[in-house]
């Protein structure tokens, strides 16, 4: 017979669910799935989360609103690339320098567009492979090396989809990269799971209202680079 007393209950939803924790998430410029996040963190109680973004003054707008709505914690931005590793690093380290450490990571920053594979280029399959691959691995190493290895580990969340499972058309950039992002995911979970770092794979799907969507749901943009610009001139 179980003793219910003495079960260790938390609630999912409890508002102290990341209470002293500091959140640091890529992506979220474009007031999505990814800022809802930040938002969601700061309301169950995280100290602060920084968010880094290539587009320094949406990032700012983001942050902005999320102070504002934020019942204690700080939103920080952080502008950069996760493509570029050196700015990986040294934002990574700005972060630790005023907050003492980092408890989650979450690789959000991830590009995308419609494209036939025969008609991809070279550098539009890189770019994406580049924000979603190699910036998720710039990002966890930094975090590792900075911070969980420092401070008894830490929490990545890899954010993924599933175009790769089955295959998915017009997606060859993007199926290639959460293919490699699921990779890292089982990689670093075995390399760092000793070293306290849980690491998570989230497949969230398409979320009406996003820039994603908006970016994926109409096939006249296909191959269209011109429909990037168009996408975001509608977003802002
Ligand atoms: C074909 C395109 C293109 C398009 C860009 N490219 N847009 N090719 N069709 N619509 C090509 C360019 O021609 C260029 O190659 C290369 O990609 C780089 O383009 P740039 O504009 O110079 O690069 P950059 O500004 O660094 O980034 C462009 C971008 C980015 C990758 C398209 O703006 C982006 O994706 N932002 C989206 C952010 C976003 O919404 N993320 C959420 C994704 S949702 P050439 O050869 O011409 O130099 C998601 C969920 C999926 O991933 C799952 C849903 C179920």
């Amino acid at each position: 017979m179980v003793d219910r007393s003495r079960l260790q209950t938390t609630k999912i939803w409890s508002p102290e669910l990341m209470k002293g924790k500091v959140a640091f998430i890529t992506g979220g410029s474009n007031r999505g799935m990814i800022s809802e996040i930040a938002k969601a963190y700061l309301q169950h109680g995280a100290t602060a989360v920084a968010l880094m973004a290539r587009k320094a003054e949406k990032l700012a707008e983001v942050v902005a609103e999320l102070n504002a709505a934020s019942p204690g914690g700080k939103a920080i931005a952080v502008p950069g690339d996760v493509r570029k590793s050196d700015g990986c690093a040294d934002a990574v380290k700005s972060v630790v320098d005023q907050f003492g450490r980092i408890d989650v990571l979450v690789n959000g920053a991830a590009g995308n567009f419609l494209a036939s594979a025969s008609k991809l280029s070279t550098n539009g399959f890189r770019t994406v492979m580049e924000i979603d691959t190699l910036g998720t691995f710039n990002m966890s190493r930094e975090c590792f090396n900075q911070s969980f290895s420092k401070h008894g580990g830490g929490v990545i969340i890899n954010i993924s989809a599933e175009l790769h499972w089955n295959g998915s058309a017009l997606q060859a950039h993007s199926a290639a990269a959460k293919a490699g992002v699921d990779a890292l995911t089982k990689v670093m979970a075995c390399e760092w799971g000793p070293h306290k770092v849980r690491v998570c794979g989230l497949v969230p799907g398409a979320i009406a209202g996003t820039e994603g969507m908006s970016r994926l749901s109409d096939i006249s943009t296909m191959n269209d680079r011109e429909a990037s610009k168009s996408v975001h001139a509608k977003n802002e």
